[in-house]
C-alpha cells in the first residue's frame, strides 16, 4: 500500500483529500496542529490506513526529525501533498512582521522543508508525486492578499524547477490552484463577495473541496505520470 503524507489534514480541503486518498487505496498519514471530530470520525472508519500526526509548522526546525519519524514507523513516502496554510489577509502597511513572518514560514519553508526530507524516499525507490496546493490568487490579485498571494505564488516557482531536478527520477512534482472554496479559510468572505465569485464564475459556482480533491487523486494515479512542472487550475472557471 503506498503512503501519502497529507499536511493540513484536520479539515476543509486537507480533510477532503483524506477521504478520497482512502477510498482510492492509499495509505494516509495526516498532519495538522489539532484534532477534529471529522478527522477523528474518519480515523474511526480507517484504523489501519489513516494516521494522524500533531505538528504546528511555523516550527520548520524539527521537519528532518517529523519525517524521519513517518518513515521509520510507516515505510518509504510516496506522495506529497503539501496542502497545510495560513490564510491571514491585511493590509500591507499594518501588518504585523509577526504575521508575514508566520506566513512565509508555514506556507513556504515548511512545504520546501518537507519536499526536501520526503522526497529522499522517492529518489531512493525512482518513483514518487510531489503535489503543492496553490491559488489562483498566486496569477490573480486580491486585495489584503499579497502576503499570501506572494507565499502561493513562490510555490509555483518551487514546482517548476524542482519538477526539472526531480525528473530524472521518475518522480513528479505539480501545483494545483484551486480557486475559492468554501472552507474556514474562506469564513470571512462568507455572504456577498462569494456570491459575487459565484456569479461571475463562467459555471456559476464555487468549486468544492471535493473537485480539488479529486484533481490530487488524479496527480498521484498511474495515469498522470507524465503530468509534471506545471499547475491545474480548478475554479469553475474563475480566472477564464
Ligand atoms: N479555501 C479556499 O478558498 C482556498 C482557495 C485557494 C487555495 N486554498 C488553499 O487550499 C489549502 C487548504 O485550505 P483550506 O481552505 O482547507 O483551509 P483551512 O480550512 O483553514 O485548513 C487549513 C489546514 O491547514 C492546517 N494548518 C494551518 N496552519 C498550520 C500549521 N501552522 N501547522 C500545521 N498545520 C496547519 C489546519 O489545521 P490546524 O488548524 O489543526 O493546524 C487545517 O487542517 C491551503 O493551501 C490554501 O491556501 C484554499
Amino acid at each position: 500500500m503506498k503512503l501519502i503524507i497529507v499536511t493540513g489534514a484536520s479539515k476543509g480541503l486537507g480533510l477532503a483529500i483524506c477521504k478520497k486518498l482512502l477510498k482510492d487505496g492509499y495509505k494516509v498519514a495526516g498532519i495538522s496542529r489539532s484534532q477534529t471530530n471529522d478527522f477523528e470520525a474518519l480515523q474511526n472508519q480507517n484504523t489501519d490506513t489513516l494516521f494522524s500526526i500533531e505538528y504546528d509548522f511555523s516550527n520548520t526546525q524539527d521537519i528532518q526529525n517529523l519525517v524521519r519519524q513517518i518513515t521509520k514507523e510507516h515505510g518509504s513516502i510516496y506522495g506529497l501533498i503539501n496542502n497545510a496554510a495560513l490564510g491571514h489577509d491585511g493590509v500591507l502597511g499594518t501588518m504585523h512582521e509577526s504575521q508575514i513572518r508566520e506566513l512565509i514560514s508555514v506556507n513556504v519553508e515548511a512545504p520546501i522543508l518537507l519536499t526536501k526530507y520526503a522526497s529522499r524516499s522517492m529518489l531512493m525507490k525512482l518513483e514518487g508525486r510531489v503535489i503543492n496546493i496553490g491559488s489562483i490568487i498566486a496569477t490573480t490579485g486580491f486585495n489584503g492578499l499579497s502576503v499570501y498571494g506572494a507565499t502561493k505564488a513562490s510555490l509555483s516557482g518551487f514546482t517548476r524547477s524542482l519538477a526539472r531536478e526531480l525528473g530524472k527520477a521518475k518522480i513528479t512534482v505539480n501545483t494545483v490552484a484551486p480557486g475559492y472554496m468554501k472552507t474556514a479559510m474562506t469564513e470571512g468572505l462568507e455572504g456577498k463577495k462569494l456570491e459575487s465569485i459565484k456569479r461571475r464564475s463562467p459555471l456559476g459556482q464555487l468549486a468544492t473541496v471535493e473537485d480539488v480533491a479529486g484533481t490530487v487523486s488524479y496527480l498521484l494515479s498511474e495515469d498522470a505520470k507524465n503530468i509534471t512542472g506545471t499547475t491545474i487550475t480548478v475554479d469553475a472557471g474563475s480566472t477564464a
